[in-house]
């Protein structure tokens, strides 16, 4: 196989060419020359194998050094892993169904051919929840991991508490978005989220985890009573996953749903969206959360597997590229005022702000005896800009205090 630093290329064999396979299959050499710098070889498609198109396994593993998998389902998925394995090969996979009911065969097998085997698209799509307890905890003896590990009911459950509207309907909207498979079985009845489950119990507790071990009930009888209550009482309800120590030495693992109160760190996490809290006492308790699903996403999940495969553990990749540090950056400002209550203060204050271009989204004025407050939030602006902003401000007679100020994060998605 090539390594690092001998020039060669990395010969990748497809398998699945569906929605996370065409995904990757574009991504690759959209970033083949960052790979190569960071790897020092280049990463190249040698084929893609899939039911419609054909063509022979055997000849696919002559041809590759890597083999990733995305086909789904237990077979041939097993077979062609296990053989790759044997060949001494690396593999990257996404299957979850496959290493909840096989993972111990595959693991063996890995081990016992010197091999890795990558799965962190597995669960919670690009959300890097695998690699995190394998390496960054493998530390810590975890005590309970819980989990939205399914974007499809985690959607559902949060369109039923938004519109009040039926399970089915909310399930409807979820095909109509993409969110749902025309067949949703899996993911509705929690199967797909015991899947997961069993994988993440696995890396936790380091015994096996068969998927027929976990306990799951889906969201299929919620009705919109049970999520009105839920807000009355300040609760969020929530497909969960969970896995944890019971005693000395057993473990629990099940799915089910669950509500939440507010403070919760599961309980904010809503849409389409998955999350992971790890906790033990050494650590309390970690939260990671992100896309738990979608081709591109999953895709970016098994390319970092592959780059991780082609790199000897735990180096850190050359700084190939040459960046600038910013320092001047945009934010969006909370300034709150102690000023004089008297006419025309608010309009003095805006005149100065609107000189150094720094806009108003809302402002709350508020009397306090012969002064006010006014507390106001601003529109994202140059910090250089804000700050030549305040240090007018501090100028005006009508000032009682310095004034404060504090950035905002606003909700920002690329
Ligand atoms: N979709 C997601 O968001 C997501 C997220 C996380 C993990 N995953 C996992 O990623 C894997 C792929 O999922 P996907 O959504 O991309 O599936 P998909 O869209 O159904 O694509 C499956 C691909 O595999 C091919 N295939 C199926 N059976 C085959 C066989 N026996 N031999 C050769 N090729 C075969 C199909 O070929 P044809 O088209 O010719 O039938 C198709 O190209 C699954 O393990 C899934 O659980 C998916």
């Amino acid at each position: 196989m090539a390594q690092r630093g001998d020039g060669g290329e990395l010969r990748i064999g497809l398998l699945g060419h569906g929605t996370v396979g065409a995904a990757f299959a574009a991504m690759l050499p959209r970033n083949a020359r960052r790979i190569e710098r960071i790897t020092g070889v280049a990463p190249v498609l040698s084929g893609v194998l899939t039911r419609t198109r054909g063509g022979s396994f055997d000849d696919l593993l002559e041809r590759s050094d890597l083999i990733v998998e995305l086909i789904g389902g237990l077979e041939p998925a097993r077979e062609y892993l296990l053989s790759a394995i044997r060949a001494g090969r690396h593999v990257v996979t996404a299957n979850k169904q496959l290493l909840s009911h096989h993972g111990e065969e595959l693991w063996d097998a890995a081990r016992t051919h010197g091999v890795q085997l990558r799965f962190e698209g597995a669960v919670a799509g690009v959300v890097p929840v695998i690699r995190v307890l394998q390496e960054s905890l493998a530390g810590a003896r975890i005590q309970r991991v819980h989990g939205i590990v399914n974007g499809t009911t985690n959607f559902i459950l949060t369109e039923m508490a938004r519109t009040g509207c039926s399970f089915a309907d909310a399930l409807s909207e979820a095909q109509r978005l993409g969110y749902a498979e025309a067949d949703p079985s899996e993911d509705v009845d929690g199967r797909d989220a015991a899947a997961k489950m069993a994988i993440l119990a696995r890396l936790a507790f380091e015994t096996p985890v068969h998927i027929d071990q976990v306990r799951y009930e889906g969201i299929e009888r919620i009705a919109p009573d049970d999520l009105e209550y839920a807000r009355d009482l300040g609760l969020g309800l929530k497909l969960i996953g969970t896995a944890e120590r019971i005693g000395e030495d057993g473990i629990s693992v099940g799915v089910y749903p669950a509500f939440l109160y507010p403070g919760h760190p599961l309980a904010s996490v809503n849409g389409p969206f998955n999350a992971v809290t790890v906790e033990s006492e050494e650590i309390t308790e970690i939260t990671m959360s992100g896309p738990g699903a979608g081709g591109p996403q999953t895709a970016t999940a098994v390319l970092g597997d592959v780059i991780s495969a082609m790199i000897p553990p735990a180096s850190t990749p050359p700084a190939t590229e040459r960046l600038t540090l910013v320092v001047d950056v945009v934010s969006a400002f909370y300034l709150y005022l102690e000023v004089a209550d008297e006419p025309g203060v608010l309009a003095r204050v805006a005149h100065v702000l609107a000189g150094h271009e720094v806009s108003v989204k809302s402002v709350v004025q508020k009397g306090l005896r012969d002064q006010a407050r006014l507390v106001m939030v601003v529109h994202p602006v140059l910090e250089s800009r804000f700050a030549a902003a305040m240090r007018e401000l501090e100028t005006l007679d009508i000032l009682r205090a310095a004034p404060r100020a504090i950035r905002v994060i606003e909700e920002e998605f690329v």
